[in-house]
């Protein structure tokens, strides 16, 4: 016989108490030339709904549905070996090149022109990445001139020489990727990469005083080189850079669910303690300007982990790190995306790494179809909704402890107000694997605001998955029960699940 627990959590909002307008760059993602992120991914010109220029019309659809506002390119561990010339001109006389971050070959059929004109197609901005692990300031120089500078100059011309006369005005730069790891083509202690980066930064604001840049902390929170690499890294080059990346990836690989859920927490310790190392050296160097952060690559990773083993090197488009997510990882994902709202006053670029595929919310079968995982929902969800400003809750939720974690809260929960629509989201996750959580929200200064819908993702299996013969398993329900009574959302959130409380003035 199966036992509930139904557990209680309260939370109360005010609409004055604000934490911050969301950047919608918060709900960025990423596409590498890994695996078939590119090749079987966005692109395959045989595909039956590519277009013209082979790119696949199914799965932009599914990307337009995520209203992602900016994808980063073309790497990750990719770039930091890539030779961005190799991806311009025709077609026919690009080369082949050992890909040696994964130990692929790559055909170059995509490169930045293709991969920008795409970016147009599904209405997204691109976050260009530059190589400063082969290469450094002359590649980098050369590369925004090839973007971004009108004409009449060398590279310039040759852009325009092959066919795309308008510059791009790429706006948003990585410096280079997890330069720190020692995984990275060309990996540096933390005072070279610094002085690379501030000496890249400067030519290529040279070309474009109008572009933002971000340097690259350490490559995760758990790596020898955490925090002192950031600071010494900021040290040199706070003046020339905007934001600081951030990456972390989970997974249940001891198959210890409540202990997984809770890992968003660790997530909320190390974006405060990348601030706190921000505001260091913005008091050090008595500076008036903040360092903003961009957590540039996050999500759940670890069930393709075995598979990767397996992999033939020297394959085109493989396929890796092909995680196919479960009902438990939605959840993670979702309260993911609540800690990165939780400091939108200082995060203000996100990417879900990645988008097609590779540990991605769309997945396709090669000349087959593309269908959405079930971490594609809180993303969709938070896009979509999750735009206006971000209301500091308080919550006082029952507790539980697990392996690496103490009080972790079954009910994580945060809102946003879009005042200009008069709507108001409530997002939550109940973490509670045992039952439902009676679920007591107090909307102070929200008066007529009623419910327009309560939209729950659930599934009886935690590690129920969506597939290409099961494409719609694991899909969100309006079937919440929230209401409004006497100025207080009222909810039983069901066992492991996430939610979406929709309100709005209007809907009376
Ligand atoms: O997103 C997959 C890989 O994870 C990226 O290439 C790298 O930056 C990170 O280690």
């Amino acid at each position: 016989m199966n036992v509930t627990h139904t557990r209680k959590a309260k939370m109360i909002l005010e609409k004055d108490y604000q934490i911050s307008e969301v950047d919608p760059r918060l709900y960025g993602s990423f596409v590498e030339h890994l695996g078939r992120a590119v090749y079987g991914g966005i692109y395959e010109p045989g595909h039956e709904t590519a277009d013209k220029d082979g790119f696949r019309e199914d799965v932009a659809s599914l990307v337009r549905e995520l209203q992602v506002p900016v994808v980063r390119y073309p790497g990750g561990n990719f770039v930091s070996g890539y030779n961005w010339e190799d991806g311009v001109g025709p077609k026919d006389q690009r080369p082949r090149r050992t890909e040696l971050a994964w130990r692929t070959v790559e055909t170059n059929e995509v490169g930045v022109n293709e991969f920008s004109q795409w970016a147009k197609k599904v209405n997204t901005e691109v976050m260009m990445a530059i190589n400063l692990g082969s290469r450094g300031v002359d590649a980098a120089r050369n590369f925004m001139e090839y973007c971004n500078h009108p004409g009449g100059s060398y590279y310039s011309d040759l852009r325009i020489s092959h066919g795309f006369t308008e510059p791009y005005g790429h706006k948003l730069w990585c410096l280079g990727n997890e330069m720190d790891g020692p995984w990275q083509i060309g990996a540096k202690i933390a005072y070279e990469y610094g002085r690379l980066a501030q000496e890249s930064a400067k030519v290529m604001r040279g070309i474009d005083p109008d572009i933002e840049l971000v340097v690259c902390g350490s490559s995760g929170r758990g790596m020898p080189t955490f925090a002192e690499w950031e600071a010494t890294v900021l040290d040199l080059t706070y003046d020339e850079v905007d934001y600081i990346s951030l990456h972390t990836y989970y997974g249940n690989r001891d198959h210890d669910t409540p202990n997984f859920l809770a890992r968003s927490m660790d997530m909320d310790q190390f974006i405060d303690s990348v601030i706190a190392i921000c505001d260091y050296v913005k008091a050090k160097k008595r500076s008036k300007k903040s360092i903003h952060l961009s957590f540039d690559e996050w999500n759940v990773w670890f069930h393709s982990n075995e598979a990767d083993r397996q992999i033939e090197p020297w394959s085109i488009a493989p396929p890796q790190l092909e995680d196919i997510y479960t009902m438990e990882d939605a959840l993670l994902v979702g309260s993911m995306l609540m800690s990165l709202l939780r400091r939108a006053d200082r995060v203000k670029i996100a990417c879900l790494a990645q988008l097609v595929n590779v540990i991605a919310p769309i997945m396709t079968e090669t000349g087959g179809s593309a269908w959405r995982q079930t971490i594609f929902y809180p993303f969709m969800h938070a896009s979509i909704f999750g735009r206006g400003v971000v209301l500091q809750p308080v919550v006082k939720s029952d507790k539980y402890d697990s392996k690496d974690f103490t009080d972790v809260p079954y009910l994580d929960s945060i809102a946003v107000l879009n005042d200009e629509q008069d709507e108001l989201t409530v997002f939550a996750v109940n973490r509670n694997l045992e039952g439902a959580l009676d679920f007591d929200c107090d909307l102070r200064g929200f008066q007529g605001y009623a419910i327009v819908e309560h939209l729950v993702l659930a599934h009886d299996d935690l590690q129920a998955t969506n597939t290409a013969l099961q494409p719609d398993n694991v899909v969100p329900k309006a079937d919440g029960n929230a209401l409004v009574e006497a100025g207080h959302i009222k909810a039983m959130l069901p066992q492991a699940s996430w939610n979406v409380i929709r309100l709005s003035k209007r809907a009376q």
